[in-house]
């Protein structure tokens, strides 16, 4: 069973960023989800892509899990290559283009994925399963960090699933946005791989974030422990 904890940096306090990232890593933690966002395809502004360069070169082992939140996302590729960007998500309604801009995504040596809205039909996906990495299913609207997780998504989740095995495809599956405990226990019950943790699993945990990362782990991987 693949389990990859990848932290919501946007869930980090800038002023202790530093000693938080230090403590997921620390505790476990597989990846760094880190969000962009340009102001346009969400209202809101996230991380510089320089940041990226910086956790990069101090924690090379770990996984940047670049989720982007703008328009045009072919705009940004090189950049995110040239900063270490290991794997790069873009919304399927960001462009017209997504074949190509997957196709440019490996073409740069990165892995690629495509993000689901919620209000987006899970079989949106079909016509690029093949080629991705990993498919995101957003648990919330895009654009702010400590929203609820929605529901309803656990069906969505379950269609994905069922049309990655009927397909006979490959991806992953991320969840991202208010992912809390019972609801990542239920999304791994369904098969999702990828969990983009916030504020409900491993910050403001009153055990603190190190133990907080181990004990998500604990959680989904052998959830009669908890
Ligand atoms: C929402 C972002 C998420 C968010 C996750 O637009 O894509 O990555 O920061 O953090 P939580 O789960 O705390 O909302
Ligand atoms: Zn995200």
């Amino acid at each position: 069973m693949t389990v990859i904890n990848a932290p919501s940096l946007a869930n980090c306090s800038y002023l202790d960023m530093e000693r938080q990232t230090a403590q997921l890593v620390e505790g476990g933690c597989d990846w760094f989800h880190i969000d962009i966002m340009d102001g346009h395809y969400v209202p809101n502004l996230c991380f510089p892509i320089k940041f990226i360069r910086e956790l990069k070169d101090r924690y090379p082992s770990v996984e940047t899990d670049v989720h982007l939140m703008v328009t045009n996302p072919m705009d940004y590729l090189e950049a995110l290559k040239e900063n270490g960007a290991d794997w790069v998500s873009f919304h399927l309604d960001a462009t017209s283009f997504s074949r190509r801009a997957i196709d440019q995504i490996h073409g740069l040596g990165m892995k690629a994925g495509v993000v689901l809205n919620p209000c987006q039909p899970v079989e949106t996906v079909e016509p690029v399963a093949e080629f991705v990495d990993y498919v995101v299913l957003m648990t919330v609207e895009p654009g702010y960090a400590g929203q609820k997780f929605m529901r309803d998504s656990l069906g969505r989740l379950s269609r994905l699933v069922k049309l990655r095995a009927a397909q006979k495809n490959r991806f992953l599956i991320s969840i991202d946005g208010g992912v809390d405990k019972p609801g990542a226990a239920e999304c791994a019950r369904l098969g999702a791989e990828i969990y983009v943790t916030g504020i409900y699993t491993v910050f403001n945990q009153p055990e603190g974030i190190v133990q907080a990362c181990r004990n998500f782990k604990k959680l989904i991987c052998d959830p009669e422990i908890q």
